[in-house]
């Protein structure tokens, strides 16, 4: 009878714990500010390139990069990665990514 009692407090403090802890636990992700830039093409990297990684991982790249570099890079995301980018998709948008931050940025 007890041990029945004082399991039923431990669990009334587990459970007091938890409710506090949930209200303090509040956690804020970093504001994302890296994006990509505008521009023909733009939507299908936005919406092929993003999932998995942050626009960082394309903007910091070297800014010398001709296409061959850039459908290669897609390519590998499809190959490696599992990127689910369908075939007519990558030369646009590896035209994109050699306009916006490749050899031929302006
Ligand atoms: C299925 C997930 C996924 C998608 C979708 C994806 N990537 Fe990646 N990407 C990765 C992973 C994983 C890495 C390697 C991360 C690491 O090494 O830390 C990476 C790395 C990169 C890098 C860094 C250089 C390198 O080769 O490792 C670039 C540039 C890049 N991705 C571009 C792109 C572009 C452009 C697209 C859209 C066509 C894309 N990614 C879509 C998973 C993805």
């Amino acid at each position: 009878m007890n041990q029945i009692r004082v399991l039923g407090l431990v669990m009334i403090a587990v459970g007091m714990s938890a409710a506090v802890l949930a209200g303090t636990l509040k956690i804020e992700l970093p504001q994302e500010t890296a994006s990509l830039l505008p521009g023909p093409g733009a939507d299908l990297a936005n919406g092929q390139c993003l999932t998995c990684h942050s626009a960082d991982y394309i903007t910091t790249q070297p800014r010398d990069k001709p296409l061959a570099f850039w459908k290669a890079e897609v390519e590998k995301m499809r190959k490696v990665y599992a990127a689910p980018v369908p075939d007519d998709q990558i030369q646009a948008i590896a035209e994109y990514l050699t306009r916006s931050y490749g050899s031929t940025n302006p």
